[in-house]
Order: structure tokens, then C-alpha cells, then sequence
């Protein structure tokens, strides 16, 4: 479904499809792009068609595809004789995926010798590449060097991962999934690239569950929704990321580091041990601010007659923590009435760099929802945001941080 929030709807889009066997992953890439809005073309490399159809490309992208430079289906060269250079004016982003280690060598050294090759050269606008090899050849000293000198000409490169690959060895070359490949487009759309390079930031995710018994708890419920979306969007944007997380089904990318808490005194422990390795610290997990004064360590039967449940206070984390010179914490605000008063107390109160407030009386915003709306205090500011999806309220967020740090 389409939300109004998408920064991807309407915007063109152009995909580059090369000869590897990550190319089967183009057609996921495409169904995304086209149900959240994007008009797609996809341009293919004359390898690429040993792993995958053009048709298959055309019908999920509902455009023609084009593989040769000088398509046969031209009426004498007359049509389309400058498609390349139409293409390059048209569209708002390219993605190659995947960028195999020859056609990274090609765009490295200007090499125009097919039609996806010769597009890049003709190309205005963003370039997004996710290459994808077996381990030796992506790791090959070639392939390094050009992946960095068409990073540092401004291309954004989604980095391979490591895993299982189709050759049967284990390492790293696994194109991306296209799911990340979708959020760096949706990143750069923004206009946001790599910005938060050589910071470390911590993250915290989710609900904490304080037990009653083995089977009973008490929580709340958020999703992890919220703190995943900054998680993701900080990595996207150059971060070492972790994430402190309580029990949720949220995932992040396999390069952002989990460590997994159930109750506010272990995420606590865990914010105290990991805080000092980074630079910010931003707290969006929903703590309990209370815990049952004891547990069962059985099943408390209903014979028992427990009527009620005597609670004791949690520490305060975020008040709790101390910051050395450099670091930035940022908390949130959850409320139901008077975000603005009750946000900027408790930027006081806890001695924050930043509060992202969020009202669960706006629809669509605060615990579960894919989407938010956030309002971010500092000492001497207040900036508002309309209703978007969590992963672009991230980027706003991390957007604001910039500005003070
Ligand atoms: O996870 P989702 O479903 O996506 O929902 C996202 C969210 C609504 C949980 C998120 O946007 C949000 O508002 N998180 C903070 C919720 C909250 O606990 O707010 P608070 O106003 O009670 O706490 C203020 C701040 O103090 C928070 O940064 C909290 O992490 C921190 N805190 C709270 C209690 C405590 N004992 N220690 C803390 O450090």
C-alpha cells in the first residue's frame, strides 16, 4: 500500500541489472520500487541476460527494457537515437544491481562499451551500486580500489555482505538485500549520504518485560519499530551501529551489532558497559518504570488469590548515565497530553543533548505504526515534523543530531 509519506512515489527510478547470479534479486528490487511508487526503467547488461529475462523485468517494471545500445526495435535509429542521453535526463536515481566486478571496473575508468555502461556516462543525477561477486573476486585489490574511487566521486555504494555464497564458499560478496538496497535509495532520495562516517552510536530499541513469574510479565507496547529505524538509517549513513534491544521481532542489517535485554535493570547494564565505546547514545526504547518488588520463580497458581502485584521503582537509565566530553545522548518523550511542557522537562531533568517528543494522540504515530510524528527539542530549538514513516523520521532525527554535534 502507498503511503502518503513515500519519498519514493513518483520519483524515476532506473535499475542496472549486470551478469551475476544476484541478478534474480533485481525482480524483488523492482516489484518494491513500483508498489511504493516509483516509475521504473531497467537497463541491462548483454551478461545479465544469462541469468534473467528481459521480459520478466519489463513486465514488473511495465516499461520496456533496454539491452543494446543501439536497440534493434528502433525505427532506423530514428526513435530512440539519443536514449542514452533521455535516460540520463530523466531519471532521479540509478541503482545497479548488481554491479558485477567488470562493470565496476568499466564505470571506474569511463568505459561506455554497452548500454548500461554507456547510461552511467550520460547520467545527471544520483548513482546507487551494489555490487555483488564471489569472495575472492570482490575482495581482488582492483575491485576495492574502484568501489572507493567511485565512492569518493559522490557514487553511494551498498557494500556486499558476508555469507553464503552461490560457488559454495562463505564469505563476503552476498549482494545486499534488496530491502537495504531500497532504504540507501530511499537515504539518497532524501539527500542524505554518508554523513555520520567514523561515528559510533548507540542505539536502544523496544519494550522491557519485568517478570512476575516465568510466565507472566509486565510490559508495553512498543514494537522496536522506532529504534530500528535509526539503527538502520545511521548505518546507511556511515555508522558503526549497535542496538540495545528488548524483546522484539524487529531485525536490523547484519552489520549492525544486537545485544539482546528482557528487563530495564539488564538493558541498564548493558547501556553502562557499551555507552563509553561510543559518541551518541539514542535512548528510544519504552523502559518500564517499574518492576514487581518480587518474582516467583514458579508459576503462580490461581489457587494463590494474587490480587495484586507490589512494584518497585526501576533505575532511570538515561538519568543515570554519565557523559564525557564529545558525547551526545538523546532521549525520548512519549506522552498522551502536553508533549511540549512534559518533553522539555524532561530534556532538563535528564540533561540530554536532544528529546524526540511523540504523542500517541496523533494518529498513526507513537508504539507499532510504521509511521511517526515527532517533534525534536534542544535547549534553544524546536523542530516539527509531519506524519512519515519511522525509517524517514530516523533520518530526520539523525538530521537534527547533526546540527548538534
Ligand atoms: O517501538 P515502537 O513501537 O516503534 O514505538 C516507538 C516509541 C513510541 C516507543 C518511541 O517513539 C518512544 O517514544 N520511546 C520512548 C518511550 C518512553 O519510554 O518514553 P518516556 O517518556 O517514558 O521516557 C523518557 C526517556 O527516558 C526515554 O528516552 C526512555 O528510553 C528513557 N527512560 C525511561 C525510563 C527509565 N527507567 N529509564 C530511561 O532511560
Amino acid at each position: 500500500m502507498l503511503n502518503g509519506s513515500d519519498i519514493l512515489k513518483g520519483k524515476k527510478v532506473i535499475l542496472g541489472v549486470t551478469g551475476g547470479i544476484a541478478a534474480y534479486k533485481a525482480c524483488l528490487i523492482v516489484r518494491s520500487l513500483v508498489s511504493k511508487g516509483a516509475e521504473v526503467k531497467v537497463v541491462m547488461t548483454p551478461s545479465a541476460l544469462e541469468f534473467i529475462t528481459p521480459l520478466t523485468l519489463a513486465t514488473l517494471s511495465q516499461n520496456e527494457v533496454v539491452v543494446n545500445t543501439f536497440p534493434a526495435n528502433q525505427k532506423n535509429g530514428v526513435d530512440l537515437k539519443t536514449w542514452h542521453i533521455d535516460y540520463g535526463l530523466w531519471a532521479d536515481l540509478m541503482i545497479i544491481a548488481p554491479a558485477t566486478v567488470n562493470t565496476v571496473a568499466k564505470m571506474r575508468f569511463g568505459i561506455a562499451d554497452n548500454a548500461l555502461t554507456t547510461l552511467v556516462c550520460a547520467l545527471r543525477e544520483k548513482l546507487l551500486i551494489a555490487p555483488a561477486a564471489d569472495m575472492d573476486m570482490y575482495n581482488t585489490p582492483a575491485n576495492m580500489e574502484n568501489l572507493k574511487v567511485l565512492e569518493e566521486r559522490g557514487a553511494y555504494i551498498v557494500n556486499a555482505e558476508e555469507g553464503f555464497l552461490a560457488s559454495g564458499l562463505t564469505g563476503p560478496g552476498r549482494m545486499a538485500e534488496p530491502s537495504k538496497i531500497i532504504d540507501a535509495a530511499e537515504l539518497l532520495l532524501s539527500g542524505y549520504t554518508k554523513d555520520f562516517r567514523n561515528k559510533r552510536i548507540l542505539v536502544t530499541a523496544g519494550p522491557t518485560y519485568e517478570d512476575i513469574d516465568p510466565v507472566r510479565y509486565i510490559g508495553n507496547r512498543s514494537s522496536g519499530k522506532m529504534g530500528f529505524a535509526i539503527a538502520r538509517a545511521a548505518y546507511l549513513r556511515g555508522a558503526d551501529v549497535t542496538v540495545i534491544s528488548g524483546p522484539s521481532a524487529e531485525t536490523g542489517y547484519p552489520e549492525i551489532d544486537r545485544i539482546t535485554v528482557r528487563s530495564a535493570v539488564e538493558m541498564k547494564n548493558a547501556v553502562e558497559s557499551n555507552f563509553s565505546e561510543n559518541d551518541i547514545l539514542i535512548m528510544s526504547a519504552a523502559v518500564a518504570d517499574y518492576r514487581p518488588a518480587e518474582y516467583s520463580g514458579h508459576k503462580i497458581k490461581k489457587s494463590e488469590k494474587l490480587t495484586s502485584v507490589e512494584l518497585v521503582e526501576n533505575p532511570d537509565i538515561l538519568a543515570s548515565i554519565k557523559k564525557r566530553d564529545g558525547q551526545h545522548i538523546v532521549g525520548f518523550a512519549l506522552e498522551t497530553d502536553d508533549l511540549d511542557k512534559n518533553a522539555k522537562l524532561k530534556l532538563e531533568k535528564k540533561n540530554l543533548d536532544m528529546i524526540v517528543g511523540n504523542t500517541i494522540k496523533d494518529n498513526g504515530a507513537g508504539f507499532e505504526f510504521d509511521t511517526n510524528k515527532i517533534t525534536c527539542y534542544t535547549k534553544n530549538n524546536c523542530v516539527e515534523f509531519p506524519l512519515l514513516s519511522k525509517f524517514q523520521t530516523a533520518n530526520n532525527i539523525l538530521a537534527e543530531i547533526k546540527k548538534i554535534i
